[in-house]
């Protein structure tokens, strides 16, 4: 592969942190959480957040390296880029303006020429009225039932976020409260299993469908709506789309052919990626549906302050830059291709699924952001679960096998405390002992001599040695509220942006998922085509020819055993 000329390879700083990864080689971790003032050193807060680094496989001086290649790739100029509403995403040729989602009233954010600000919260208000209409029961259903119950339909960054905010909020007591009586689900996949589980107990004279989908084109999200549309018509008639079916969408054109009122339509703007829309329409209705709007507000405060901090805080104090940065040295130094994200709170447990397309879909790129092959990789493979559930499925592997940097996330006071007479601790500290013994575990790990003098045997002494000097970081939160909740999740979008700029890349399209789109439509169009009219499959390789065959004709056995018939609309319906 030849390098990006002028790319961060070329940078001094780049080289410098090449040979450095040498000395670093050198370190113990057991070594480096001796010196206090390094440690102090990695310790930052902002606005209640806590951040500890000192288990990083770093130094001080590591991180000025750091921060100068920040310098040399420009990433100061780059922030303001994106806050100025500057064209950043250049290959969809669109600005990036997340952060105008969260801004207040009076904010001025400016994107091509406009302060988008006031459109911003004119949707907001309408949300607002909206879900309290809902809510109050002023809106009802066709049949005059409130509409207790919300299926939300959207894929990808019209369902991740919205789904990790909303089971965190589910058991934040206030949250809790308001949503009383109400039920809030996603339907996702295309998979009919999906609707399944959704419709399961649900009446149609009591759901609202909301349809989320930034293009209004992604074929699984619309056969999901088409399906749901015919779920509700099927029992309440074609008239009671206009009660029971609204969208959020960029494309108001498409939601009207779809047969929704654009006065039931709630819109956002292509300056939002679908991966970093939970602020807009797509999270703020279905949330604002099922806990009031008062607490979607709250949220959007929490991610507004970390905007803030970000925009105008030191490299040294801001913690989405340092953790990107550590991101970016763990991937591009340390060769650390993964990356572990583990929230000490059940409440979080949809919290690693939304940054898995975050970061994936945002920094999975091969080339530059002109286009020039990269000589380096970007991006992390993220995977998580919730402690201390993954402790019993895969941190053996992160204790004894492959090195994968952690981030631990814990919290403060629990969303549900709970503490029995004559126990130690409570259910929360014990989880949290949990959050502390990891960490150190990792980054100690235990020696042949120390087993020994415990007197374990020798032939189970290099089962039961660990290494160490295993990285994580930790971020202790002071509270799981709306507000917080929304500070962790711009935390991460603006952490995988800085890692983005100084990769180098654009972290902001999504090239990649394209391909596996349109060979799906070639194959659809082949079945229709073997089923209505016994056209034989073609076009497609050896491999895909044989399995294809293989199922279309299994499945035509299948019902044609079952009905007689052979191949029929039997099998189109299913
Ligand atoms: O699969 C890619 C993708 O385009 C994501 O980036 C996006 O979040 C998702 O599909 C859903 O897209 P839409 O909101 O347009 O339905």
């Amino acid at each position: 592969m030849s390098s990006a000329r002028g790319g961060i390879v070329d940078t001094k700083a780049w080289q410098e942190l090449k040979s450095h990864v040498g000395e670093i080689s050198k370190l113990h971790l057991k070594d480096l959480l001796g010196d206090k003032a390094r440690c102090e050193s990695m310790m930052k807060e902002y606005d209640g957040i806590a951040l500890d680094f000192s288990r990083q496989r770093a130094t001080q001086d590591t991180f000025q390296k750091l921060f100068q290649l920040a310098k040399e790739m420009k990433l100061k100029d780059k922030i303001d880029r994106m806050f100025g509403g500057d064209h950043i995403n250049s290959t969809e040729d669109r600005p990036v303006l997340h952060v105008a989602l969260r801004a207040p009233r009076e904010a001025l954010i400016a994107c091509d020429g406009k302060n988008v600000v006031p459109e911003v919260w004119e949707v907001l208000d309408k949300m607002k009225d909206f879900s309290n209409r809902v809510r109050e029961g002023q809106w009802l259903g066709a049949t005059g039932k409130p509409l207790t119950d919300v299926v939300a339909i959207g894929i990808g960054g019209s369902f991740l976020g919205p789904l990790f905010v909303h089971t965190a909020m589910q058991t934040e007591p206030g949250c809790a409260r308001l949503a009383k009586g109400r039920r809030l689900l996603f339907l996702s996949n295309v998979d009919p299993i999906d609707a399944a589980f959704t419709l399961k107990g649900l009446s149609q004279e009591t759901t609202l469908v909301v349809i989320v989908s930034k293009t209004f084109t992604t074929v699984e999200t619309m056969l999901n709506a088409r399906t749901m549309r015919t779920w509700i018509t099927s029992t309440l008639g074609p008239a009671a789309v206009a009660k029971h079916m609204v969208a959020v969408s960029t494309n108001l054109k498409l939601v009207k052919e779809f047969g929704i009122d654009p006065a039931n339509a709630f819109a956002f703007w292509d300056w939002v990626g679908g991966r970093y829309s939970v602020c807009s329409a797509v999270g703020v209705l279905p949330l604002a549906l099922q806990y009031g709007f008062a607490n979607v507000n709250e949220f959007l405060e929490g991610a507004s302050s970390i905007d803030s901090h970000f925009r105008v805080a030191p490299f040294e104090r801001n913690l989405p830059v340092l953790l990107g940065l550590i991101s970016v040295w763990n991937v591009s130094f340390l060769g650390c291709p993964a990356r572990a994200i583990l929230p000490y709170s059940q409440a979080l447990q949809k919290f690693a699924p939304h940054i898995q397309q975050l970061s994936m879909e945002s920094n999975g790129k091969g080339v530059s952001i002109d286009g020039t092959p990269l000589p380096y990789d970007t991006g992390e493979i993220d995977f998580g679960e919730p402690g201390t559930n993954g402790q019993h499925s895969f941190y053996q592997l992160i204790h004894q096998g492959r090195i994968i940097p952690c981030d631990f996330v814990g919290i403060i006071k629990s969303q549900q405390p709970m503490y029995l007479s004559g126990e130690p601790v409570s259910n929360h500290d014990e989880l949290m002992c949990n959050f502390f013994a990891q960490a150190d575990a990792l980054a100690y790990g235990k020696t042949p001599d120390e087993l020994r003098a415990e007197g374990v045997p020798d032939s189970l002494v290099p089962h039961k040695s660990f290494t160490g000097n295993r990285p994580s970081l930790s971020l202790l939160l002071p509270n799981l509220t709306p507000y917080t909740i929304g500070q962790l999740l711009a935390i991460y979008e603006h952490r995988i942006a800085v890692q983005g700029f100084i990769w180098g890349i654009n972290s902001f399209d999504q090239w990649g998922v394209e391909l596996g789109k349109s060979l799906a439509g070639k194959v659809r169009n082949q079945m229709h085509l073997w089923r209505t009219k016994g056209k034989v499959v073609e076009g497609f390789n050896y491999s895909t020819t044989t399995l294809l065959n293989r199922y279309l004709k299994g499945k035509a056995q299948i019902y044609s055993a079952s009905y007689g018939v052979f191949p029929s609309e039997v099998i189109r319906k299913n």
